[in-house]
C-alpha cells in the first residue's frame, strides 16, 4: 500500500484449523504491526462471504478482531499472478481438485519493493513473531548502515555493513568490535 509497509499473506483456506490459528494470532498483533507502520493484507481463493462468516469465529475463538482486509480470489487471478498456488500437496485442493494457495508472505516496503517472500506448506502454521523480527531488522538495516546476525533480536549487538570502512565505522560506532576484518560488531543504534 502507498507509503506504507505491508505484508500480503495468503493461506490455503477458510475455515479450516491451522489457518484459524494463524488469524487469531494476526489479530492478537494488531499493536505490533501498528507499532511498525506496517498494513496487513490476506488473500484466499475463498469468496468475501466466506470470509466474512469466518473472521465471526475468529472473533468469538480468538476475543480479536480482523481489522485488516482479506482478499476474495476465488477466479485464482492474484495467487496465479504470485505464484502462490501449491504445486507440490496433492491434499492441498478443493473439491473439484484445484490447488488452494500456500502459505506465502510478502512483505513489500513503501517503495513497493518485495524485500522478503516466505512460502510454507498448508500443514505447518508460520510463526508471526519471526515475521515481525524480519521486520525490524529491515526497518533498522533501511536507517543504519548495518546488519543483523543470526537469531537477532531487537537490542541484541548488529554487524557493520561490510561496504563501511574501518575509519568510518571507528566514527559512526566508536568502540565496535573487530573480530575479523569482515565480522564487526556494533550495539544496536536504537538502543
Ligand atoms: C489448515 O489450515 O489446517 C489446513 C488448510 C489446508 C490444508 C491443510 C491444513
Amino acid at each position: 500500500m502507498n507509503g506504507s509497509w505491508t505484508i500480503l499473506f495468503s493461506h490455503p483456506d477458510d475455515f479450516t484449523p491451522v489457518c484459524t490459528t494463524e488469524f487469531c494470532e494476526i489479530a492478537r498483533c494488531a499493536d505490533e504491526f501498528r507499532k511498525r507502520g506496517v498494513k496487513v493484507i490476506g488473500l484466499s481463493i475463498n469468496d468475501v462471504d466466506s470470509h466474512q462468516s469466518w473472521i465471526e469465529d475468529i472473533r468469538d475463538i480468538a476475543g480479536h478482531e480482523v481489522t485488516f482486509p482479506i482478499v476474495a480470489d476465488p477466479d485464482r487471478k492474484i495467487a496465479t499472478l504470485y505464484d502462490m498456488l501449491d504445486a507440490l500437496d496433492p491434499t492441498n485442493v478443493d473439491a473439484l481438485g484445484k490447488p488452494f494457495t500456500v502459505r506465502d508472505v510478502f512483505v513489500i516496503d513503501p517503495n513497493k519493493l518485495i524485500r522478503l517472500k516466505l512460502s510454507y506448506p498448508a500443514s505447518t502454521g508460520r510463526n508471526f513473531t519471526e515475521i515481525l523480527r524480519v521486520i525490524d531488522s529491515l526497518q533498522l538495516v533501511d536507517r543504519h548502515p548495518v546488519t543483523t546476525p543470526v537469531n537477532w533480536e531487537p537490542g541484541q549487538n548488529v554487524i557493520i555493513h561490510p561496504s563501511v570502512t574501518d575509519e568510518q565505522a571507528g566514527e559512526q560506532f566508536p568502540g565496535y568490535t573487530k573480530v575479523r576484518p569482515y565480522l564487526r560488531y556494533t550495539h544496536d543504534p536504537r538502543s
